[in-house]
């Protein structure tokens, strides 16, 4: 099977850094025009470059392929309608949405201010939320849409000092799960990956051997996977890694039918019970879920 993107629009954000530019690459040698998106600055997301942007697009077209930058921030509201139009206004429509920029403001809770707070949840988060929300019509105007969003292992596991990242990494796997509910209809897939790669990011958390064993590139297989025709997974979390793919999922213990009258003695007295996963269940809506509390 030979995945391609020939007269495929995507948008990939943050993509001239990390993996944002190896997913833009990837895209773009298999025949994607693409939209990418960076406004440069430094890990932290403070500054500006137009070079980030700038210089994936002269790789891309170096390559023989179709790019074109633009250096909007996601976190702004009339920045990401822009990325957007840039994708329309220079290639006619929209197919694909990579939401991948983000940045790192890291302190323990009590000494991270509310403003990092803000802005990280700002730019993961709501800047996701923001470029979908300006793409979705289009998708769903046409009937066919492959949206990718950039969660990570700190919020779905957890990582000391990263509450802000954390919080705002994991709200994108809520929005993913209401998002395939909502695109099922329009052939709009929506799923979230768990990169793990050397970047900027990550650079001084690993030795130089380990980074060379996480390139970026070694991730993007598995973002135009689930940008493909081919890909017909949605609302689903994804990891990958130095060459190692896999899915995450929430599941659910049987529980214990205590009663309505139940007190807090009896939760006490039944915690383990109560906290058992030897067998599980993956509810893939609310109201599911909401019927096995119900006894239905
Ligand atoms: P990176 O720092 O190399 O790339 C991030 C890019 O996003 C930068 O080029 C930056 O300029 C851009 N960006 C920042 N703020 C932006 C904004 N407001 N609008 C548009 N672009 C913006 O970092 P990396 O590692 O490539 O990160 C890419 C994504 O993967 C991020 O969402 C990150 O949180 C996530 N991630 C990375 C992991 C890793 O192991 N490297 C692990 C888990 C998640």
């Amino acid at each position: 099977m030979t995945i391609r993107f020939d007269n495929r629009v995507a948008i990939v954000t943050g993509a001239g850094n990390g993996l944002g530019r190896a997913h833009a690459l990837l895209l773009a040698s298999r025949g994607a025009k693409v939209v990418v998106n960076d406004p440069g600055g430094a890990r932290d997301g403070r500054g500006g470059d137009h070079a980030a942007a700038d210089k994936v697009v002269a790789e891309i077209k170096a390559a023989g392929g179709q790019a074109v930058s633009n250096y909007d921030s996601v976190a702004d509201k009339a920045g990401a309608r822009n990325i957007v139009q840039t994708a329309v206004d220079a290639f006619g429509t929209l197919d694909i949405v990579v939401n991948n920029a983000g940045i790192l403001r890291d302190k323990s809770f009590p000494n991270m201010t509310m403003e990092d707070f803000d802005f990280v949840v700002q730019v993961h988060f709501l800047g996701t939320a923001y470029v979908t929300h300006a793409a979705w019509p289009i998708l769903r105007q046409k009937a066919y849409g492959r949206v990718v969003v950039t969660s990570s292992n700190s919020g779905i596991y957890g990582n000391f000092g990263q509450a802000n990242y954390a919080g705002a990494k994991l709200a994108l796997v809520g929005f993913v799960n209401a998002l395939r509910l909502e695109g099922a209809k329009y052939n709009i897939m929506v799923n979230a990956l768990a990169p793990v790669a050397g970047t900027r990011m990550t650079e001084d958390l690993m030795t130089p051997e380990v980074l060379a064993k996480m390139k970026p590139e070694f991730v993007s297989p598995m973002v135009a996977y689930l940008c493909s025709e081919q890909c017909q997974h949605s609302g689903d979390i994804w990891a990958a890694g130095a060459g190692y793919f896999s899915r995450i999922e929430y599941r659910e213990g049987p529980g214990v039918r205590l009663g309505p009258q139940a007190t807090v003695d009896d939760v006490a007295a039944n915690i383990e019970k109560i906290a058992d996963l030897s067998t599980t269940v993956r509810y893939r809506t609310s109201s599911e879920e909401v019927q096995a509390v119900l006894g239905g």
